[in-house]
């Protein structure tokens, strides 16, 4: 079952080749193919003559329909538009969508905070800091419960859609979405070799949500960072303020791309897979026992029979994600 799961990742990605030798794991070379591109800031603009974050809403949508890959992504919506469906049956009556925003996390006990609660637990703000790290972007991190952008939300600290719970005080107070910016579907952790997942992960805790897609583009040279903050390197660009060929290396989906995620990649097929469920370095995969694996359940060196040794004590079965691939994959 548990490598089932893993078996309809590989799937999804296009990689569902029984044969997992190294070549399927090899980056397709398409960053020779892809055409070049100017990088644009929210409102359009290059990022060299105005400093600003990249956009991966326009600056992809030059020529792909950055709107349409949104909106038709549960990893962008994560159940954001089940909030404007009052007809849906939840698991939990205090679940408040299907997915990872708004449905209650056994595990982490943290709870998405509904608009008119009087106890906040997480706001939006503070949901985003906690989970942005391992979500790709758009739907919850740039949208608001009833579609709203979240930057033409008005702020109060009353909404918990516009305010965040200040470490220090406890209080709520006011969190301005103009000033932050929002996470967008970040493109980049999918499609390129080796995104910086760290530098994203840094901006996003730090609640730098406009930038974490920029961040993911540290390990390029077409942006740096000191303590002032990002400047794009204009050597990465060419004459016309278009990047340079190669500087960006879109492709495929790769294994190592989705495993930032999803946890422990396994593709050779002579050795078993073994998981070392205290690895808190894979959470997924200790916490759910999710791999992504084209080896048989029984070439592996795991027994389902014996599931319950790798359990972390405590935690009970059914685990949280296959209650969402059932939904999802539908
Ligand atoms: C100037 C137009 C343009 C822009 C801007 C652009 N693309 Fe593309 N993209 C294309 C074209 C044209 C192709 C098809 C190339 C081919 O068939 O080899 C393509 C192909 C792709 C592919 C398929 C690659 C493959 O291996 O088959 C991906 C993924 C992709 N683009 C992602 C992106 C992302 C992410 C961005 C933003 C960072 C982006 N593109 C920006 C024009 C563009
Ligand atoms: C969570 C991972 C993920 C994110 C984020 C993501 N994609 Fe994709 N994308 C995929 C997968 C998986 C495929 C299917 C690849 C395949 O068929 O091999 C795909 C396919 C594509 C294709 C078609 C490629 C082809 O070979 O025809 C394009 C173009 C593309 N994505 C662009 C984008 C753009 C632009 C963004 C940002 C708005 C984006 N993607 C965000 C995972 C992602
Ligand atoms: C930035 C983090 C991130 C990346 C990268 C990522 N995913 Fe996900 N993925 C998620 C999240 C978050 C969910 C929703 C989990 C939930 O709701 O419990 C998810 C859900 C899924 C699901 C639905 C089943 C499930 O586990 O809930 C599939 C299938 C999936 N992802 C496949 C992929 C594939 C294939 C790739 C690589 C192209 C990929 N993901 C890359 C974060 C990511």
């Amino acid at each position: 079952m548990l490598l089932v799961v893993g078996v309809a990742l590989v799937a999804v990605a296009g990689m569902g080749s029984a044969s997992a030798s190294p070549a399927v794991q090899a980056t397709t070379p398409a960053q020779a193919f892809h055409p070049t591109f100017r990088v644009l800031d929210a409102d359009g603009k290059n990022v060299l003559e105005s400093g600003l974050p990249m956009s991966t809403m326009q600056t992809c949508g030059v020529c792909h329909d950055t709107e349409y890959i949104e909106q038709h992504s549960f990893h962008a919506d994560l159940g954001l538009s089940d909030f404007s469906d009052a007809s849906l049956e939840l698991a939990r009556p205090w679940d408040q969508s299907r997915g990872m925003f708004g449905k209650w996390d056994p595990l982490t006990y943290r709870y998405l905070s509904p608009t008119d609660s009087d106890q906040i637990d997480l706001t939006t703000v503070d949901w985003l800091k906690l989970y942005g790290a391992r979500i790709p972007g758009g739907g919850p991190a740039t949208t608001a419960r009833d579609g709203t952008p979240l930057t033409e939300l008005a702020a109060s600290a009353e909404n918990p859609e516009t305010s965040f719970v200040d470490p220090v005080t406890g209080e709520l107070a006011v969190w301005d979405w103009k000033k932050s910016g929002t996470v967008e579907m970040d493109c980049v952790l999918c499609h390129t070799v080796m995104p910086d997942t760290a530098a994203r992960t840094e901006a996003i805790q730090t609640g730098d949500f406009g930038w974490a897609t920029t961040a993911s583009l540290l390990t390029t040279g077409i942006v740096t960072k000191t303590d002032a903050g990002y400047t794009w390197v204009e050597s990465a660009f060419d004459e016309n303020g278009e990047l340079k060929s190669g500087m960006l290396q879109i492709q495929d989906p790769s294994n190592e791309n989705c495993s930032q995620c999803h946890g422990v990649v396994h593709t050779d097929a002579q050795t078993p897979l073994l998981l070392d469920a205290c690895d808190q370095s894979m959470p997924q995969t200790a916490t759910t026992g999710q791999v992504i694996a084209s080896q048989k359940i029984n070439e592996s060196a795991i027994n389902p029979g014996i599931r319950a040794v790798w359990r972390a004590p405590g935690i009970s079965m059914p685990n949280a994600v296959s209650s969402v691939q059932t939904a999802t994959m539908r």
